[in-house]
């Protein structure tokens, strides 16, 4: 197929609003699957896809179509939908020169709208604006069409109106992707040159890459390099999905496939790299910046003899997930284990369930904790003297004395929320640090606010915070924006006078008496009563901020048990037995497994 009869497109979309469902209409529209055949959501059912750990990864296809007598190849990439993952859209739009923008017909513009349209936007991508569901009684395409253009400016005429549900509109898409969208400018007789943008584990073929091919052509059984690590492969295999693997011999510029080269590990495939043949080196192409960890959180395991269990359980998923940093880590309390970063507070979630659902493990996960930056006092003694550091786990932090100034990371945050929602929203915002950046009308009743915020105050239950006091209707997203100077101290609790480094907690000085008062009170409902009285406290640089006392049993309690019903007795000693197993000894007093997380929650 010519370069210009060639499309490289993706859809974005706010969470639910149809993304993969108009997916699903534009293959079986152009015959790639059969209409009807029950299979629904087909990129996310893909096999790849279900190996391959969270569908947060993008997955491509490659889609025929005849359009005036012309065959078109439109390779359609697909990209995540949650605020957590914006790096890995921006990511899957490196290979595209257009989008298709799915706005609910009834929701109207939401948050991930909006910073979705700014990412394709930067890029200077070509947008394609569809409103969908068309269908439901309460949609108002005429109203979410002027929120596109005020937002936008976003002309009415181009906004294409469909129901991907029902399949009305579905053809007005394909020809607005072939008119609108211009084809990928490459050169075939360039030589080879991809980018590689995405990859899984294939338990037979090792590291599978998702390459966009810029220039030249690729073989099976040609050798090539990586920009990157400047190892050489040799090309084992070679393929297309549409959606299904179909192995081919060759691949051309302005295609998109799936390379497989004896890759051991998915961390070979560096995604954003550029391969080249190893006998004819070039320019590396613009690359991406992979995605960062940008939430940490300790995994220890139960007890130590879990140790190895854990650890092959986290190798496994992180295979297929290479955006989940690990490092090893150990604690005088929980021993040894490791640090992940993630992406963010829902990708820690999703990842620690399936360590339990999927292979049995129980971890214990400490508090999640951001990446500060902190600025060391030059002493004499200190060799290191004016250094920055880096510091993403509360046990690292320096002490007061060697430190002269630290530095939170920040975000900018974007609320779409019906107006009666604004007061409690900006409550929440200025409760968690927020400075408003500013609130636009996108209509008559909805505003979109933006705030500047420390990350760290909204990795936990922020989220969900905003969406009870919204009843469900505000969304939200984030972008990063760089490092801002912040008084920050470390929290510690004391159990019994021995500080818990694994419940430490950076927190900035304004909040440290209203968190440790909470820490204490959670942490006395939390913890059961024990053999021993338990003193429970939090400290800053010193100062006592709160204290709490859970007293010990009651030895008439335990006496009366002994009087009681056998069946009974047996009944609660099993029980206890049960509720051990989930216990941790930390500073001799037993916690429960969530300790470590949930004393941050609400
Ligand atoms: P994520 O994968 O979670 O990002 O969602 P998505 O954007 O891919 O949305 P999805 O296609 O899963 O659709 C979300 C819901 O909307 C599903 O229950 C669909 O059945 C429904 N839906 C999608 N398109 C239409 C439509 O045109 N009309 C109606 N009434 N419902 C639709």
């Amino acid at each position: 197929i010519p370069i210009e009869r060639i499309r490289n497109f993706s859809i974005i979309a706010h969470v639910d609003h149809g993304k993969s469902t108009l997916a699903d209409r534009l293959l079986e529209f152009t015959g790639a699957i059969t209409k009807n055949s029950g299979q629904n959501q087909v990129l996310d059912k893909l096999q790849v896809e279900r190996e391959r750990g969270i569908t947060v990864k993008a997955q491509s296809v490659s889609l025929l179509y005849n359009y005036k007598g012309n065959e078109y190849l439109l390779n359609l990439i697909d990209t995540p939908g949650h605020v957590d993952f914006s790096s890995e859209v921006s990511r899957s739009l490196s290979a595209c020169q257009g989008v298709i923008l799915v706005v609910d017909a009834n929701d109207g513009v939401q948050a991930q709208t909006v910073a979705n349209f700014y990412l394709a936007f930067g890029k200077d991508l070509t947008i394609v604006p569809v409103l969908n569901k068309i269908d439901l009684k309460n949609a108002d395409p005429d109203r979410v069409t002027k929120q596109l253009q005020s937002l936008f400016d976003i002309e009415p005429q181009e906004v294409l109106r469909i129901s991907a549900k029902l399949g009305t509109g579905i053809q007005s898409v394909i020809e607005a992707l072939i008119e609108r969208i211009s084809p990928p400018k490459v050169d075939r007789t360039a030589p080879f040159r991809a980018l590689l943008f995405d990859s899984w584990f294939d338990k037979y073929r090792g590291a599978l890459s998702l390459i966009y091919i810029q220039d030249g052509e690729i073989n099976v059984g040609d050798e090539v390099q990586s920009c990157h690590s400047q190892k050489t492969y040799s090309i084992k295999s070679l393929s297309l999905l549409r959606p299904q693997e179909v192995v081919t011999k060759k691949l051309v510029a302005g295609q998109i496939g799936l390379i497989g080269c004896n890759m051991r590990t998915s961390k070979e495939a560096f995604i954003g790299d550029t391969i080249h043949l190893s006998s004819c080196p070039v320019e590396p192409l613009q690359g991406f910046e992979p995605p960062q960890p940008m939430v940490f959180a300790g995994v220890y395991p139960m007890d130590q003899s879990q140790h190895v269990n854990l650890r092959s359980a986290i190798d496994k998923l992180t295979l297929n997930d290479s955006a989940v940093s690990v490092d090893i880590d150990s604690s005088p309390a929980l021993g040894q284990g490791w640090r992940l970063g993630f992406l963010g507070l829902l990708h820690l979630e999703v990842f620690s369930q399936r360590l339990q659902q999927e292979y049995g493990a129980e971890p214990i996960l400490t508090a999640p904790s951001v990446t500060y930056k902190i600025t060391l006092k030059e002493t004499k003694q200190n060799i290191k003297t004016g250094r920055e550091i880096f510091v993403n786990n509360p046990a690292l932090w320096p002490d007061t004395v060697h430190i002269e100034e630290t530095f939170e990371p920040m975000v900018i945050g974007t609320i779409i929320t019906p107006d009666k929602y604004l007061g409690p929203i900006m409550s929440l915002c200025m409760e968690r640090r927020g400075v408003q950046r500013n609130a636009t009308n996108i209509d008559n009743d909805r505003v979109m606010l933006q705030y500047d915020l420390p990350l760290c105050e909204i990795i936990i239950d922020f989220h969900d915070s905003l969406k009870t006091i919204s009843s469900g209707y505000a969304s939200f997203d984030y972008e990063d924006n760089g490092y801002q100077s912040s008084n920050l101290v470390k929290l510690r609790i004391l159990l019994n006078g021995t500080a818990v480094e694994e419940l430490s907690n950076i927190v900035h000085i304004s909040k440290a008496q209203s968190i440790g008062r909470k820490m204490v009170l959670k942490l006395k409902e939390m913890i059961p009563r024990q053999m021993i009285q338990i003193a429970v406290q939090a400290v800053c640089n010193g100062k006592i901020l709160a204290r709490e006392t859970i007293k010990a049993y009651r030895k008439d309690v335990t006496a009366k048990l002994y009087g009681g019903d056998v069946t009974r007795r047996m009944k609660l000693l099993a029980q206890q037995a049960a509720g051990k197993k989930k216990m941790r000894m930390v500073a001799n007093i037993s916690l429960p497994r969530e300790t470590f997380i949930d004393v941050l929650k609400k």
